[in-house]
């Protein structure tokens, strides 16, 4: 059994930050990150478009940001979370800058902040295209200064070791010895990002399997919004990949337009924001079009723009089209809407907290109320950093006067087994994925739904029954905790009897 202080789920922008900040204030007590496969292997690392912060008092302000994500959110916000992280946001930003992380300047050496979907105004900060990599360079650099801070990277947390709804730890499969850890901790910190995998069509990288809310789950945390899946609409299509790059929405902020094949401007028929209407709307309405027309994709037409302030703004997805065949200042992108981002997760409160003691989560795997039922492009990043900060000074006070380690923590009983078939694990993970995506998509409908959920659940007993017969296989864990998130996305779908934000039901009232 390994004893840590803090122990930290995740190695994204909400669990790195949180880690250089709880590590600063106790040099003496021990923080340790496990993350299931490279340090800086992460939806962090991919986004593209940037931070949605308030810096520009004149043309802009924090109330416009705050009535953009009520809008956006469509009723379900909880409006005092949203504003208390959209006026946190310069301080954070200017946390990030002091740690080393770089922002686009404009000609008049200020910000240079751009556009994206349901922004009332030019609000969004970023590195060219690819702000998550910075950011997370950037922390990263942080993280290794600090010598308390242990990152142990192929190490797949497997469950939360819970005893009277406090969490005393978690089991944590070491992928390279194939041996499982026990850690023991004072606070666990769940940052385990998004479930795009769930979905095989996805702008997130493989990592994206919901470990870290099924987890809380199995461990009876409250979870909330699963219904709200973001579905971003502007994918690189090819028909070929599972994975999709993105084309980032800061391209039809900069000018872009959305065309059928036949060249017409769709987006002004269904939103009087056109292509910058919220991205709920612009998915549901590209799922639209391609019914209306039975094609397989729309096109992102950039031809009018400027090419060298495109390729000084988007040199990662000038080369990616370049790299397949697109010249952009000739041809238009071939697009469609992939699962981008999940709403709802883990409920917790101001502080990070969720329904189990002792147990935290931010950033995607997070229900904090400030998406409702659908996120304003760009306040995600933003919301890692205000709930890791939360989280922090929380604990800060807190940390000062507990007992530490509460409970006793055994070893995981190690019994030799055979080992999984992995082309069960391939072939069912390969049905679920297509099962999410046929029944769990952009437009749902009960019938389909109840039908997903009865193979779910079939799924889940036949799971449980290969785990207990198995050798631990990491694998094997996302395949079951991609199956318990798909039935909580498929009931709280069926209980939802409304269309909302990012749910769309042909038969809801
Ligand atoms: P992540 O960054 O996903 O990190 C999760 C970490 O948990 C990873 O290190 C992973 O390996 C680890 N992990 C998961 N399960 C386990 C386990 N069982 N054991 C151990 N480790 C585990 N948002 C914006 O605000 N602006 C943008 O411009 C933007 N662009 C985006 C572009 C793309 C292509 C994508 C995919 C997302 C984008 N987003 C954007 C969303 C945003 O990037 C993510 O929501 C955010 O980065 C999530 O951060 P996180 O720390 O919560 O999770
Ligand atoms: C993008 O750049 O389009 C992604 C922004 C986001 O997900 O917030």
């Amino acid at each position: 059994m390994i004893q840590t202080n803090y122990l930290i789920i995740g190695s994204g922008v909400a669990g790195l930050t949180f880690a250089v900040k709880i590590a600063e204030r106790f040099p003496d007590k021990k923080v340790t990150i496990v993350t299931k496969a490279n340090e800086n292997e992460s939806n962090t690392r991919y986004a593209q478009g940037g931070i949605a912060i308030v810096t520009d008092k004149i043309e802009d302000s924090y109330q416009k940001h705050i009535q953009d994500t009520l809008i956006c959110g469509d009723g379900l916000c909880d409006e005092s979370v949203v504003e208390m992280v959209i006026t946190e946001g310069p301080k954070r930003l200017k946390e990030l800058i002091e740690w080393g992380a770089k922002f686009d300047k404009n000609t008049q050496g200020t910000l240079d902040l751009g556009k994206e979907g349901g922004h009332s105004e030019n609000r969004v900060v970023h590195h060219k295209d690819q702000t998550g990599q910075e950011i997370q360079r950037a922390i990263l650099s942080q993280v290794h200064q600090k010598e308390n801070i242990t990152v142990l990277d192929y190490h797949l947390a497997l469950d939360l070791i819970t005893e009277n709804n406090k969490c005393l730890g978690a089991y944590v499969l070491d992928q390279k010895t194939k041996e499982v850890l026990s850690f023991q901790s004072e606070y666990t910190l769940l940052a385990t990002g998004g479930i795009g995998h769930l979905y095989g069509h996805t702008t997130n990288p493989v990592i994206a399997t919901g470990d870290g809310i099924a987890m809380a789950s199995r461990a009876n945390a409250v979870i909330k919004e699963m219904e709200f899946i973001q579905f971003h609409p502007t994918a690189l299509y090819d028909a070929s990949t599972g994975t999709s790059f993105l084309i980032s929405e800061a391209v039809r902020g900069f000018g872009a337009y959305l065309r059928t094949k036949n060249g017409h401007r769709f987006m002004p028929d269904y939103d009087s924001r056109g292509d910058l209407a919220s991205r709920d709307i612009v998915s549901q309405s590209i799922d639209l079009e391609r019914k209306k027309t039975g094609d397989d994709c729309v096109y992102l037409d950039c031809t009018h723009l400027d090419l060298d302030g495109f390729i000084k703004h988007f040199p990662m997805i000038y080369e990616r089209c370049k790299s397949v065949g697109i010249d952009i200042a000739k041809d238009w992108i071939p697009v469609v809407p992939a699962q981008h981002y999940l709403c709802g997760g883990i409920v917790v409160d101001k502080n990070g907290k969720t329904s189990v003691e002792n147990l935290f989560s931010c950033g995607e795997c997070s229900r904090t109320g400030l998406h409702g039922a659908n996120r304003l492009a760009s306040n995600s990043l933003l919301e890692a950093l205000v709930y890791s900060d939360k989280i922090y000074h929380y604990l800060a006070d807190t940390s000062l006067e507990k007992t530490p380690f509460i409970g006793t923590v055994s070893d995981w009983k190690l019994t030799s087994k055979p080992e999984i078939n992995p082309d069960y694990v391939a072939k069912t993970k390969a049905n679920l994925q297509l099962l999410m995506r046929q029944n769990a998509g952009i437009v749902r409908n009960d019938a389909d739904l109840i039908k997903a959920k009865k193979q779910l659940s079939h799924w889940k007993n036949e799971v449980e029954e290969q785990l207990k017969s198995h050798n631990v296989n990491a694998e094997l864990y996302e395949l079951q905790n991609m199956i318990t998130i798909g039935l909580l996305i498929v009931q709280q779908s069926i209980e939802r009897d409304e269309n909302r934000g990012g749910l769309v039901k042909i038969n809801a009232k």
